[in-house]
């Protein structure tokens, strides 16, 4: 019998296989001829989430003329914060539980070792800008709600509604379908089924994370979201806390996450992913390893009928020498790669199968 390798990872010897230290056969010995890791010549080479095409094009260009790498990736974020079209991150991300879009970002600089975040930043479509000046123009390292409002209009950001009226619309849909004992009543059925692209998605933690190698093997990252839907008004996620959300070193490589923030907050994510990739596992081993050890500690409240966990994570891993890859903890999920040749999609390994309707 032949077995596909996302079939194999959710096996119960997959699931064994990618622990750490666990079982006889070693996590080395099952990837080595199976795992997806790719490229390992070295920079430059820019990775982002599935929907971070933009900013991989962006980001490339800027390094081919040797702008930071810093520089490069906030500067294709901020194409996807800008853009309204995607409802995750930035303008027209989706608001807190009152409505209101509250936004997170973090970046670190791997040749400085330094790093900077905002978090519940409201009224700045550019939280990633603001970051990086929290980490180039202060000696601290996260600022958050009203001080970190008040930093950014220091430095010239203007305020302006980041509410479109189209995520307002799906705010509104999913307050008027909390429950049947208050006063907000549901919406005509022909209101629900413009929803059009938006069709089934209550929830999402979806986010934009970025992240550059350069020529000369420098790295630097970028994560920036709106945050869970609908959230909890201060419910702050992964994306501005630095080893959660981001991390770099320089001697290493780089991850980044989408998915489920509280996860990655109670595991340290990307921290440990870097962290596994010191010890000599590949980016796409160590972000395999971690999502199963987040999916050994899920709460019982947060698992399936099958006890797997019931929400989306991802991470997009880079290795100092260029090989880059990822995992998610549901298919399909997708990174997207600028190495030179084309910015192109590349589908990740996941934990646990398929299973689109997963929120994440
Ligand atoms: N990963 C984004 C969030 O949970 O806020």
């Amino acid at each position: 019998m032949t077995i596909s390798r996302r079939e194999f990872v959710c096996t119960a010897a997959g699931l064994a296989t990618v622990g750490l230290g666990g079982g006889a056969t070693s996590l080395g010995q099952v990837t080595r001829e199976k795992q997806t890791d790719k490229h390992g010549s070295g920079g430059p080479i820019i990775i982002s989430s599935g929907n971070g095409e933009p900013a991989c094009n962006q980001a490339f260009e800027m390094l081919k003329k040797g702008i930071d790498p810093l520089d490069a990736v906030v500067a294709g974020i901020n194409l996807v914060e800008n853009d309204p079209e995607d409802h995750s991150v930035g303008y027209g991300g989706l608001p807190n539980e009152d409505g209101v879009v509250e936004l997170d970002s973090c970046v670190m600089h791997g040749p400085a070792h330094k790093a900077g975040a905002v978090a519940a930043l409201r009224n700045i479509s550019n939280p990633s800008s603001v970051a990086k000046l929290v980490m180039r123009r202060t000696d601290h390292v996260l600022l958050v709600g009203e001080g970190a409002l008040r930093f950014a209009k220091t430095h010239g950001f203007k305020e302006q509604e980041m509410l479109t009226d189209e995520a307002r619309r799906y705010w509104l849909e999913w307050k008027e379908s909390r429950s049947d004992i208050d006063d907000w009543l549901q919406a005509k059925a022909d209101f629900h089924a413009a929803r059009g692209k938006m069709e089934g998605l209550e929830f999402t933690y979806g986010t934009i994370t970025c992240m550059a190698l350069t020529k000369t093997s420098d790295l630097a990252g970028c994560t920036s979201t709106s945050g869970l839907s609908y959230k909890i008004p201060g419910r702050v996620g992964d994306s501005p806390i630095i080893g959660a959300g981001l991390y770099v070193d320089n001697d290493i490589g780089a991850c980044g996450s989408t998915g489920r923030g509280e996860a990655n907050l109670q595991n340290c994510s990307c921290f440990m992913i870097v962290e596994f990739m010191r010890g000599g596992m590949t980016p796409e081993q160590a972000c395999l390893a971690l999502l199963k050890r987040v999916a050994d500690k899920t709460e019982p409240r947060l698992r399936d009928e099958n006890g797997k966990p019931n929400y989306g994570l991802m991470f997009y891993a880079v290795r100092k020498d260029g090989l880059f890859g990822g995992a998610s903890m549901w298919g399909p999920g997708k990174m997207t790669v600028h190495d030179g040749q084309t910015c192109r999609k590349i589908e990740l390994p996941s934990l646990c199968g398929v299973r689109p309707k997963v929120v994440g």
